[in-house]
C-alpha cells in the first residue's frame, strides 16, 4: 500500500462540522487497525486536495474524554496528509487574549488521562521529540496567511467533559498558561509521531472560571460564540491551506521504519 496524494488535512473542532458546501467533496470511509472506520471528506481548496473530518463527529457525538486520536491520525496519514490545520475552542486565562480572538497555539500542557497516547507501544519503544508541539513552519505560514491572529499562546488540555473549577482555573492562570481546552492532546502528538505537522487555530469562546460570579463558563456560551465565529474560522482555514507550500514535507520522522510498521507502508516525503 502507498499513500494517496492528499497532502493537507483539516480537523474541525467544536462548531466546525463541515468544510465544503453540502454535496461538495468525496466521502471516504477509511478502515483503520483500531476497530474504527473514519469518515473523511476529500475536497479541494485552491486546487489542492484537502481531507476534512470533524473531531467530535458530524453530529458532535464523541465527547473529549472518549476521543481516540490514533484512527484519525492513521486515516489522514493513509491519504498522504503531511500538514494538519486544526481548530479548537478554548477558554482564555489571560486578559491579554480576549474572547473572540483567533490564536495560534504554540505550547501545550497535558492534563488528560486514559486516552491512547502513542502509536509506539509494546515492542516498539520510541520517544517523540515534542519541545515544539506545533510545526514552526506551518505556524509561520498561518501567521502570514491570516490577519489579526494572536501569534503565540500556551494551552493546558484538561480531561473534560466538565469545565474547570474556579480553583483549577486559578492554578492554571497562576502557572502562566494562556488558554484552556479539552482536545488538543494527545491528537497533536499522535499526528507528530506519523510525521504530520500541525497548526491549530484556537477560537477563544470564554474566560473560563474566574473569581467573579459571571465568569463561569457554560457550554451554551461556548457554542453560541463558536456559531458566531464559524465564517471567520472557515475563511482562515482556507487562507492557510492555500498558503502551505506544495513541497511541505511534514515533521521529521523519528524512525521511518517504526512509522512504516505502524502504517503498514513507508512514508515518502
Ligand atoms: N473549550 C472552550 N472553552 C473552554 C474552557 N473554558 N475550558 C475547557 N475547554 C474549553
Amino acid at each position: 500500500m502507498t499513500a494517496e496524494n492528499v497532502r493537507i488535512g483539516v480537523i474541525g473542532g467544536s462548531g466546525v462540522y463541515r468544510l465544503f458546501p453540502d454535496g461538495v467533496g468525496e466521502q471516504r470511509a477509511i478502515e483503520t487497525p483500531f476497530g474504527v472506520t473514519v469518515t473523511v471528506t476529500v475536497g479541494e481548496i485552491g486546487g489542492r486536495r484537502v481531507a476534512f473530518l470533524p473531531r467530535h463527529g458530524a453530529d458532535h457525538s464523541v465527547p473529549p474524554h472518549r476521543l481516540d486520536g490514533r484512527p484519525v491520525a492513521w486515516a489522514l496519514a493513509t491519504l498522504g496528509v503531511r500538514a494538519i490545520i486544526s481548530t479548537a475552542a478554548v477558554g482564555s486565562l489571560t486578559p491579554d487574549i480576549p474572547v473572540g480572538s483567533l490564536v495560534l497555539a504554540d505550547q501545550l500542557v497535558d492534563r488528560t488521562y486514559g486516552r491512547p497516547q502513542t502509536f509506539f507501544d509494546a515492542d516498539l519503544v520510541r520517544h517523540l521529540p515534542f519541545s515544539d508541539p506545533f510545526c514552526p513552519e506551518l505556524h509561520a505560514v498561518a501567521l502570514g496567511a491570516v490577519d489579526g491572529l494572536v501569534p503565540t499562546a500556551s494551552v493546558v488540555v484538561i480531561q473534560g467533559p466538565r469545565f474547570s473549577t474556579r480553583a483549577e482555573s486559578r492554578i492554571n492562570r497562576s502557572a502562566g498558561i494562556d488558554l484552556v481546552n479539552m482536545t488538543l492532546l494527545p491528537e497533536v502528538a499522535l499526528a507528530a509521531e506519523l510525521g504530520m505537522g500541525t497548526a491549530t487555530l484556537c477560537v477563544v469562546t470564554d474566560v473560563d472560571s474566574g473569581e467573579q460570579a459571571e465568569d463561569a463558563v457554560t457550554a451554551e456560551a461556548v457554542f453560541s460564540r463558536l456559531a458566531a465565529a464559524e465564517p471567520h474560522i472557515l475563511e482562515a482555514i482556507g487562507a492557510i491551506a492555500r498558503a502551505i507550500p506544495v513541497d511541505y514535507a511534514g515533521r521529521p520522522l523519528i524512525d521511518a521504519d517504526a512509522v512504516a510498521s505502524v502504517l503498514g507502508w513507508p512514508i515518502v516525503t
